[in-house]
């Protein structure tokens, strides 16, 4: 069986997935024409030409306009249902899905229709694809606390939908100790917590995650290298870093897949999940980004089998669920 069909074949988890980056051109083109939106790009093929990214910001600065056309529940549902036939083609049993509400209410989009949306497909999608899930609400990090507490205000009526909360958009100059009070408080209310750390940022933001939002994964972390200290606490908690290969070489956080951290920290014993963070933006799915490393690392078939372990026990599942997986 050649590398292709075994990284296919096996049963996978993905655990860092923003669920607006999965919106592909076609599905964009679609929706804003369902809705009557203009956007600036003649064709699919001309927005398509816009993908090429010099760092973090110049991509999110696309990223937030495109999903600029997404406005009703059925837009939501849509863009999840579409996802999820993908993760089944690649035999992902398990997704934890970020969305980015912040996005969509400063645009006058309500709250309640962003979740419903999402988590009826998700819905949908473990009763009709067997692909279980939970979701996970994220700040946007560049605005301020006080809107992120906000949020956090709207999201407990949905408590029953929401099972944690994190943190992404740009990282440099906004660490994670700048919401130290609304990670407490999500925490006080039962949200597990993760963070985005230590992707454009330096290793002390992966510390203030840890330490300040104690969370409870790392998205990303592959600048933790820079600190060996740090290194051996990820190791000795076993806190899982949930890597995105493509995405870190599509927003030049690494020359090419070479030079990419992975496999240092691999090899030294860390929980390192495979993910695929935006994949309509970043060229792949979850296959793809094991493929990716695959291709630059010559992995073994017990390394593969090792990282889609890694996706389950760093997943947000029951023990008994593990279980089944691994
Ligand atoms: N939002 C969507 N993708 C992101 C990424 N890679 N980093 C931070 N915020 C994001
Ligand atoms: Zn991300």
């Amino acid at each position: 069986m050649d590398m292709n069909v075994f990284i296919q074949g096996i049963p996978k988890a993905e655990l860092h997935l923003h669920i607006e980056g999965t919106l592909a051109p076609e599905t964009l083109f679609r929706i804003a024409e369902r809705n009557g939106i203009r956007i600036k790009f003649d064709s699919v093929d001309a927005l398509r030409q816009a993908y090429r990214f010099d760092n973090l910001q110049s991509f999110l600065d696309i990223y937030y306009e495109g999903a600029g056309v997404l406005q009703n529940e059925t837009d939501f549902y849509e863009l999840t249902w579409e996802y999820l036939l993908k993760a089944k083609d690649q035999n992902i049993r398990h997704v934890e899905i970020f969305f980015d509400p912040q996005t969509h209410t400063e645009r006058g989009i309500v709250f309640e229709t962003v979740v419903n949306g999402i988590y009826h497909a998700l819905s949908d999608g473990a009763r009709n694809l067997n692909i279980s899930f939970c979701l996970i609400m994220c700040f946007l990090r560049h605005l301020p606390e006080s809107e992120a507490m906000e949020t956090l205000s709207q999201a407990l009526d949905f408590r029953d939908k929401i099972t944690g909360v994190g943190l992404d958009s740009s990282e440099s100059g906004h660490p994670p100790s700048k919401f130290i009070r609304v990670f407490e408080k999500a925490r006080k209310e039962g949200f597990l917590t993760v963070a985005h750390a230590g992707e454009e940022g330096p290793a002390e933001y992966i510390w203030e995650a840890i330490k300040d939002l104690k969370v409870q994964r790392i998205d990303h972390g592959v600048r933790a290298l820079e600190d060996k200290s740090l290194i051996n606490e990820l190791k000795r908690r076993q806190i899982p870093l949930t890597i995105c290969p493509l995405s870190n070489i599509k927003l030049c956080v690494f020359k090419n897949m070479q030079e990419h951290s992975f496999k240092k920290l691999f090899d030294q014993g860390l929980c390192v999940t495979v993910n695929s963070d935006d994949p309509a933006y970043f060229g792949g799915y979850v296959v793809e980004n094991y493929l990716a490393l695959q291709n630059a690392f010559q992995l073994t078939r017990k390394d593969i089998t090792q990282l889609a372990i890694n996706s389950f026990n760093a997943a947000f599942i029951s023990q008994d669920k593990k279980a089944i997986f691994i």
